[in-house]
């Protein structure tokens, strides 16, 4: 059957790797060409620099296993593991539940999900779910961490609307070495909104952490060398996978984009220029569907696009790209011809009502390498306090080593307005964000309500995973 499911077959190959028998013999009896040549002798680029969209990619894409939280306790354990990242097909990293990604997480609105992390890293840890809406008890801060061999049990209503987050470990000052090693996951919210809209589904749609990263010269390891400035790797990880592609039909896509990378801002395209229509961001949908060929994502914002495969033939490919390293990320490899008829939508479930009038601004510059209006991060110390239910207008500037992606806990904000640098609000950013990239020489405005039944200690950071274990964070108190 790997023609006509080809992403359940990749999962069943890899995931079969993945719990231990790493023998060639078993890749070759699963029936999938894979580069098996020479463990460690394998080629290690991630599309190299300059690349046009030509180049083959060798490794089939891994699709991590899904788990329902929603149905019963689900546990998460993170601990040192070996993955297999194509060419190199035991490298050790840090893992959850075995995976690089950890399982995604799928659930729906109105579910309570229980989660347990168990930590068995060699190091304290605690689990962060990166844009879910809960009280402090269940948001992983890093006044929560738990030690090596320790858990932390989770349970929270999923109160908001479809989308895509995210979870990964928010330790104070190990963020970004546990993340770079290898620990984030995708947590997906359905709703019925969404269901009514007929979007592709099944191995029509796809999730894709996308980072980049290292891997030592044996190819034997996932490595992390931390630069304060932000660590940037030599090498792009799409779901773990190095120089992947995926095999598709000649059909309508979702796909659904994390920059889950420490310090890396890409710049999505399609090396033939084709057009992604986005739909949807960190908070859900957008207000209205838009059609672009280039997007820039930062460190933990998410995008929902579609992308129309129908205009090529069996045997065409299409490559996701990214133009500021020049990488090839994710090659489209047409391998059945089909008759797909779904409807790209042409409008969108309805966000939110927009915030308006808001009865206070408070000014916040992100400095240096590791601090917020001047300030380190203390774990004891809270910053400010929010009125709860007050509409506010928050005022984002910094004074250098941009790109900060500003990230806030506990609510969704709206980009209001961008001044300097960039000068404007781009089509991902409407509708409602986590975070937002602020770039040297921009101001960013945006809108603020924390109105979600919890009065409770919640941080404000830049997730360029360096800059904050460096101190670029803030509590701050909802009152
Ligand atoms: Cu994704 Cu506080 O972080
Ligand atoms: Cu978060
Ligand atoms: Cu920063």
């Amino acid at each position: 059957m790997p023609a006509r499911e080809p992403t359940s077959s990749d999962l069943t190959r890899r995931t079969f790797l993945r719990t231990g028998a790493l023998t060639v013999g078993a890749v070759a009896a699963s029936g999938i060409g894979v580069a098996t040549a020479a463990p460690g002798g394998g080629k290690g680029g991630g599309g190299g620099k300059g690349g046009k969209g030509g180049g083959a990619m060798t490794n089939p894409l891994y699709l991590p296993p899904t788990l329902d939280p929603g149905a019963g306790l689900v546990t998460l354990t993170a601990a040192p593991g070996l993955v297999d990242l194509g060419p190199y097909d035991a490298a050790s990293a840090w893992v959850y539940n075995g995976g690089m990604p950890g399982p995604t997480l799928e659930v729906s609105t109105g579910d309570t999900v229980q989660l347990r992390f168990q930590n068995d890293l060699p190091e304290g840890s605690i689990t962060h779910w990166h844009g879910m809406v809960v009280d402090h008890d269940n948001d992983g801060h890093p006044n929560q961490e738990v030690e090596a061999g320790s858990h932390y049990d989770y349970a929270f209503p999923i109160v908001q609307r479809a989308t895509m987050n995210w979870y990964h470990p928010h330790p104070h000052e190990r963020t970004g070495k546990q993340v770079a090693l290898g620990l984030a996951g995708a947590f997906i919210i359905r709703d019925a909104q969404e269901a009514a809209l007929g979007l592709p589904a099944g191995v029509r749609e796809l999730p894709l952490v996308i980072r980049d990263g290292d891997v030592d010269r044996e190819g034997t390891a996932v490595i992390y060398k931390p630069k304060s400035s932000g660590y940037e790797g030599k090498k792009a990880f799409v779901n773990g996978t190095l120089e992947p592609y995926v095999e598709v039909d000649n059909a309508l896509y979702r796909l659904r984009v994390l920059n889950g990378a420490n310090g890396r801002i890409f710049r999505f395209a399609f090396a033939d220029g084709r057009g992604m229509t986005l739909i949807g961001n960190d908070g859900g949908f957008l207000p209205a569907p838009e059609t672009v060929t280039e997007i820039e994502l930062s460190n933990g914002e998410r995008l929902d696009l579609l992308v129309d495969l129908r205009d090529l033939d069996k045997d065409d490919t299409a490559m996701l790209v990214d133009r500021n390293s020049g990488w090839d990320l994710l090659e489209f490899r047409v391998v059945r011809s089909v008759n797909d008829t779904t409807l790209i939508p042409t409008s969108l479930p309805a966000p939110p009502a927009p915030l308006s009038d808001p009865v206070r601004t408070r000014t916040f510059s992100f400095d240096g390498m590791g601090k917020i209006n001047g300030l380190e991060y203390a774990m004891e110390r809270i910053d400010f306090e929010v009125p709860y239910g007050q509409t506010e207008r928050w005022v984002l500037t910094t004074g250098g080593n941009a790109p900060h992606p500003v990230h806030i806990h506990g609510t969704y904000f709206q980009v209001v307005s961008r001044t300097g640098g960039r000068g404007q609000v781009f089509p991902w950013e409407r509708g409602w964000k986590d975070t937002v990239l602020l770039q040297d020489g921009e101001t960013v405005e945006i809108l603020i309500r924390f109105d979600h039944g919890h009065k409770d200690l919640y941080l404000m950071h830049c997730h360029k995973l360096e800059h904050e274990d460096r101190g670029m964070m803030s509590n701050f108190l909802v009152v």
